[in-house]
């Protein structure tokens, strides 16, 4: 029988993103890219977010890609954001009709039509993807953002470096253990996700991962709750210090919804842990799998 450890490294190798599924991602970068480019001037276009990071988890779905716009379209940026954001989702509905394309506070998203199974397998496909209208500036960017209202400045090669250095502090485990907390998040079990948006759990996890691996991801994951829930008060900033604060996406409500799904998750991984330890391995098997979903596998 699987022993909890290994459980823990096969659940991680599928979180992971492999070759078929960056082979479609890159298919439909350049599918999206060549369809914009015919109705906007588009600078450069590049794979970013937690995609990019390796920091995603599965299914793959709303991968973000920035255009950058050119020159010529900087009427756009003395706009207001809904503008650029209602243009690029009328280009889009033009190729991918109306049921594919949603508008978003930041970008538009395109849904491919593939569904995950009850396994929450695609096939190695992207469900969908997140186009990001952008702006360079320096070597930030500036993007739409019609909760706000404002252009917001972001730096996604400052959060690439940050996760890097994280995971090297960790182990080369951070990342992991990122995909893993997000894949939580998204269970459908919850209803609504607990954490929104989930690259908050991310930016948490720079510091609530912390002290270096311990070398259990069964320990490592329990403390993670814990902390999570202990910090979700907390007002969490950008990162790269540029953006408004990752924590603004939840009221007090949802903040308070998300600590008691998080101390109950922290309790199920302590009821988990236990079960091994009593040599109950097919009970802990069945605990972890309960909380994570479907890819935390019983055999
Ligand atoms: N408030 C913000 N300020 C500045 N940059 C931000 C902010 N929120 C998000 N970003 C940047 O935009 C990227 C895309 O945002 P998104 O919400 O899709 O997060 P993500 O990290 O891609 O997580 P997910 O796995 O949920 O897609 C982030 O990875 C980050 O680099
Ligand atoms: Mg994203």
């Amino acid at each position: 029988m699987l022993t909890v450890d290994e459980a823990f490294r096969k659940f991680k190798s599928r979180l992971e993103l492999n070759d078929k599924e960056q082979a479609n991602a890159s298919a439909r970068h350049n599918e999206v890219r060549d369809y914009l480019g015919t109705k906007f001037g588009i600078e450069r276009s590049f794979l970013t977010g937690s995609y990019k990071r390796h920091t995603k988890t599965k299914p793959l779905k709303d991968i973000d890609i920035f255009f950058v716009l050119k020159e010529s379209e900087s009427h756009y940026r003395s706009k207001a954001p809904a503008t650029v954001i209602d243009d690029f989702a009328k280009a889009l509905v033009a190729k991918y009709g109306d049921k594919a394309v949603r508008k978003q506070s930041r970008s538009v998203n395109i849904d491919f039509g593939i569904v995950a199974d009850a396994e929450d397998n695609t096939d190695y496909r992207v469900i969908s993807i997140d186009a990001v209208p952008a702006f360079a500036n320096g070597d930030d960017y500036e993007i739409p953002d019609t909760d706000t209202g404002k252009w917001i400045k972001t730096n996604p090669e400052i959060h690439a470096e940050k996760a890097v250095t994280a995971h090297q502090a960790y182990s080369n485990e951070w990342k992991g253990l990122v995909r893993m907390v997000k894949y939580w998040n998204n269970n459908s079990k919850h209803g609504e996700k607990p954490v929104k948006p989930s690259f908050l759990l991310e930016v948490m996890a720079l510091q609530c991962l912390h002290g270096g691996w311990q070398g259990r991801f069964d320990y490592e994951m329990q403390g993670f709750f814990a902390t999570l829930a202990d910090r979700i008060f907390d007002e969490w900033p950008d990162p790269a210090g540029l953006g408004p604060a990752i924590s603004n996406g939840m009221d007090a409500a949802r903040k308070q919804r998300a600590q008691t799904l998080l101390r109950a998750a922290s309790r199920e991984a302590t009821l988990a842990i236990d079960h091994g330890r009593r040599g109950r391995n097919g009970e802990a098997l069945k605990a972890w799998r309960e909380l994570f979903g479907p890819k935390f596998p019983l055999s």
